[in-house]
């Protein structure tokens, strides 16, 4: 029998994580902050807050407001910009217990390269993600709109990184006529000339899936409840979505190309982390659950142990896009 714990172990990309659960990016501070409330060496990684190429103040408040099972945010990708993440900020990556996941965000391909360029001289950064649900100053969409664009700031990417690994976090956005299985596809098979022995041609992974899109209003005063108009929806209301968006993505491309995928989307118990296991994903990443109670990511690691082991598995692994659709 595995030892306690070890049969969490999972393996995304070559990156070795204790147990599947990570924390998503821009939910959990910057970097190391929710170790005052959670033990961080108990989850399986930290994603950092996404980070841009220069610093930005964000959108007008109200940015953040609760819904009908979920929230709504419009942050606007608020940070300190690269610079100050690597003088300030990332000197602390290597006493963070939690392996970290650095997250980028841009609106061209240059912005991408250069917080990538940066993270991957941070020896402690073993995996970039990127945050693709940006529009593209250049093109209008989202580079996670347009398998073409993406395969591009992909293949822009891949030399850059000579270490990190390469993590492709898409928008829900791509789940009726554009599938999810195009531009995933897109980003695994970009076909960049990989920087080491060790990397591929394209993503190392996929991260399914960020924010839906989203609008709610106010019926007193008449206007939208967020500053910025729109928002970004998450928390329950978009679990089942991002569960269709791992098992089509998985079956599709994934799985043939042994390409992990992390589902991520309204995880706040064991039993949404393991259908997204079922459906197809490696691992996971909580984020509104965070804001419902931040030491429940504790609650679903235990949780997915029993399970695992109920189930018969000697590693959660074995679990993984075992749904029976038959
Ligand atoms: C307040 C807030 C801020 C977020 N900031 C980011 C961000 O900076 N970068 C990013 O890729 N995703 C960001 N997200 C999206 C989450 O990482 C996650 O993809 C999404 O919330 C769905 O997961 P959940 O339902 O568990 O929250 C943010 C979400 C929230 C609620």
């Amino acid at each position: 029998m595995n030892p306690q714990g070890a049969i969490l172990n999972v393996n995304l990309a070559g990156l070795a994580l204790r147990n599947p659960v990570i924390l998503a990016a821009g939910t959990c501070g910057y970097l190391d902050e929710m170790n005052d409330v959670i033990d961080l060496a108990r989850v399986g990684a930290v994603v950092t807050k996404s980070i841009t190429r220069l610093p930005r103040d964000g959108n007008a408040t109200w940015r953040i407001i609760e819904t009908r099972s979920g929230m709504m945010n419009a942050i606007g990708l608020a940070n300190v910009g690269v610079e100050a993440f690597a003088r300030d900020l990332a000197p602390r990556i290597a006493s963070t217990p939690a392996t970290v996941i650095g997250s980028i965000a841009g609106f061209s391909i240059d912005d991408y390269v250069a917080v990538a360029a940066a993270m991957d001289d941070c020896d402690a950064i073993h995996a970039v993600e990127i945050n693709v649900s940006c529009p593209n100053v250049h093109g209008g969409t989202e580079f996670g709109a347009d398998p073409r664009a993406l395969a591009e700031l992909v293949r822009a990417l891949r030399p850059v990184l000579s270490r990190a690994r390469l993590f492709v976090k898409l928008s829900p956005i791509a789940n009726g006529p554009l599938a999810i299985k195009d531009v995933a596809k897109a980003a695994i098979d970009a076909g960049a000339q990989p920087a080491g022995p060790n990397s591929r041609p394209g993503a190392d992974a996929i991260c399914l899936a960020n924010t839906m899109p989203a609008m709610a209003i106010d019926v007193h005063t008449c206007r939208p409840r967020l500053a910025n108009i729109t928002g970004g929806l998450s928390g329950p209301a978009v679990h089942p979505i991002a569960v269709k968006l791992v098992h089509d993505c998985y079956r599709a491309v994934a799985k043939d190309s042994a390409t992990p995928i992390i589902g991520i989307g309204g995880v706040l118990t064991w039993q949404d982390a393991a259908e997204f296991i079922l459906a197809g994903a490696t691992a996971v990443e909580m984020g509104t659950a965070l804001f419902v109670d931040p030491r429940s990511p504790l609650n679903v690691v235990a949780g997915l142990e029993k399970w695992a082991r109920a189930q018969g598995a000697a590693s959660i692994t074995e679990l993984v896009g075992g749904v029976k659709l038959e």
